[in-house]
């Protein structure tokens, strides 16, 4: 046997050993990106919540330091306490206005309350 047809065996038996790639879905997030990057984010030391607000859709009406759409995140660190983190949360799940004016936060069905309360919690840091 030549060598070419030694690497050529190689080849195919490596290919053949290959396993299935299998891509695990969350069953409880709409948005499979935020996943992905807090999962990178933890390795570089960033906050969980702000790798799950920059992996969705937050950012479009949301600054940390000026009004979008929405309030900055740090008015809304000032304007509450750790003890609103729930409402908070719930709030970004469920959408709604009046705290900030008459223009409504789009409701995010499929996030789980857990991310939810991760990004509060980033936000809460921005407390000055
Ligand atoms: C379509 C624009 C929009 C998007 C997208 C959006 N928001 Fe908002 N958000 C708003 C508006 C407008 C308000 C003010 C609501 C009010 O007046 O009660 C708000 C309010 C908030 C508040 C304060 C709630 C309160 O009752 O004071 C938090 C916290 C918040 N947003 C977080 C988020 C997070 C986290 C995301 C991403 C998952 C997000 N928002 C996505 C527009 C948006």
């Amino acid at each position: 046997m030549n060598k070419y047809a030694i690497i050529a065996l190689l080849v195919i038996s490596a290919s053949c050993s290959k396993k299935p790639v299998e891509s695990a879905k969350e069953s409880n997030v709409m948005l499979e990106e935020p996943v992905l990057k807090a999962v990178d984010s933890a390795a570089a030391g960033k906050h969980e919540g702000l790798a799950l607000i920059e992996g969705t859709d937050c950012l479009t009406c949301h600054k940390v330091d000026a009004r979008l759409v929405g309030p900055s995140y740090q008015e809304v660190a000032d304007k509450y306490t750790d003890g609103d983190i729930e409402m908070l949360a719930s709030k970004i799940i469920d959408g709604g206005k009046g705290n900030w004016g008459e223009i409504p936060m789009t409701p995010h069905a499929g996030m789980s309350k857990e991310n939810a309360k991760k990004m509060v919690e980033y936000i809460m840091t921005l407390k000055k």
